[in-house]
């Protein structure tokens, strides 16, 4: 198989996984090198599509895809989200000898067990939450009782967002005990028994780190914060981040070596003592409290939507990263970062995490009418078959902007909300406002 050209220091044909707004910012990012790769997605969405060719083979048919790689002499794989990382995806990609940007699965399950993950927190004094685990909800609930409330309950496996409760009162954190332990194990990763963590709950504000990882060397992409309240001013439940700004400026310079030290490189290298051979994001949710940062969780992917605001602020080739991320030769590769801020409004369908309209129609402005530097990244979007935009899933589009202050990226990106008309639109008012407040 042609793998990449010979003497190139590019793959000249990449495979994005995924279908979300993060795997609409990675096709862009990867349009945007200088090597001019071909760049093709699986299974996209309406709004990728019109960026690159897309084929409909879902993001967990990993049969499909290696097979698709095979049809389309894909050099490179990009994926975006966490189940195929976790169903081995990388790993069957390396059986047929190409290059992908994500972690095997052994690597993949520092995001799919939160259980694996505490063990190495703990393992190797990394900061975080004291936690104990149970598969038993009376030795839970027996546990929890001698603890004060708020008390965090998690589920072990991956559960889509919905596997964690901060519980403010001990019945809250009981209900939550039993009806996680209920929960059906995810039978194609995990076939065994639902397990849950109980956490102390930690108090402050949380960012994500995105860190490009590859064996022991590692690049920290650009800050930022995410909003996971579905409700202005963070209330009602949580999604999966309805809006996220970059840079954030609580991470002071002073900040981010302290989190370096006792966090980033710590993590990079017992994941590495571990045996595991990492080369993907390591997306690590911190808590900043009154006494230092401390461990959330681990991600092996890209956020979604951090990336839709840190993506567009790097200004050298992000395939040239990944790629070298990829093939363990990423020590040395600098990055540029753009001043500018960055600031991604989600927008949803009403209703969302719950229950929500599918195939509306969107009505988008011509480009040439948004605000300068707006990017309109589609998520659960596609074409129905009059050939219309419509709806498909939570979380529709997300919308970025880029500008010298956060306030004026602000400002654009909502101008541009205003533009895209959608009976069921819903957007949080407030994205960055935390930020902007603090000034
Ligand atoms: P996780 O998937 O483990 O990051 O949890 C999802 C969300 O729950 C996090 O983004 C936090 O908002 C919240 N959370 C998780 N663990 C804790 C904790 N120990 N203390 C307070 N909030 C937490
Ligand atoms: N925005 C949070 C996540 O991607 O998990």
């Amino acid at each position: 198989m042609s793998a990449a050209l010979p003497n190139s220091t590019s793959p000249h044909s990449v495979l994005v996984v995924g279908s979300g707004g993060r795997e609409h910012a990675l096709v862009r990012a990867l349009l945007a090198s200088p090597a001019k790769p071909r760049i093709v997605c699986a299974p996209g969405n309406a709004g990728i599509a019109q960026d690159a060719p897309c084929f409909p083979i879902a993001a967990d048919d990993i049969a499909g895809l290696v097979a698709l790689v095979q049809r389309e002499t894909i050099a490179f794989v990009v994926v975006g989200p966490e189940v195929p990382l976790s169903l081995g995806l990388v790993d069957a990609l390396e059986k047929i000898g190409v290059p992908a940007y994500g972690p095997k699965a052994d690597g993949a399950r520092l995001e799919a067990s939160k259980i694996y993950t505490k063990e190495i927190l703990q393992k190797y004094g990394i900061p975080t939450a004291p936690a104990a685990f149970f598969a038993d909800a009376d030795a839970a609930i027996a546990y929890l009782r001698a603890r004060s409330a708020p008390i965090v309950v998690k589920a072990d496996g991956l559960a889509a967002g919905k596997g964690v409760v901060v519980a403010q009162t001990h019945a809250a954190a009981e209900a939550a005990v039993r009806s996680l332990l209920a929960l059906p194990a995810q039978s194609k990763i995990q076939n065994r028994k639902s397990k849950i963590l109980l956490e102390d709950c930690l108090v402050g504000e949380e960012t994500s780190l995105l860190v490009v990882v590859s064996g022991r060397d590692y690049v920290i992409l650009p800050t930022s914060q995410d909003h996971k309240r579905i409700g202005d001013g963070d209330t009602g439940p949580n999604t999966g981040g309805m809006g996220t700004y970059s840079p954030a400026d609580v991470v002071t310079p002073e900040l981010l070596a302290r989190i370096d030290r006792e966090i980033v490189r710590p993590s990079v290298d017992a994941i590495a003592a571990e045996g595991i051979v990492f080369r993907g994001t390591l997306f690590i949710g911190i808590m900043l409290t009154a006494d230092g940062p401390s461990v959330l969780e681990y991600n092996t992917r890209f956020g979604d939507p951090e990336t839709q605001v840190v993506l567009p602020r790097i200004a050298s080739d992000v395939l040239a990263l990944l790629w070298a991320a990829a093939r363990g030769k990423l020590a040395g590769t600098p990055i540029a970062v753009r001043p500018d801020h960055a600031v991604c409004v989600v927008i949803a369908a009403r209703g969302y995490p719950d229950t929500y309209p599918k195939g509306e129609p969107i009505v988008f402005p011509p480009t040439a009418d948004l605000p300068p530097s707006t990017f309109i990244y589609h998520a659960g979007t596609a074409k129905n078959s009059a050939g219309q935009i419509v709806t498909a899933g939570g979380r529709v589009l997300g919308v970025t902007a880029l500008a010298p202050t956060l306030r004026a990226a602000a400002d654009r990106a909502y101008a541009a909300c205003e533009q895209i008309q959608c009976a069921s639109k819903y957007f949080r008012r407030d994205i960055g406002a935390r930020q902007l407040n603090r000034r």
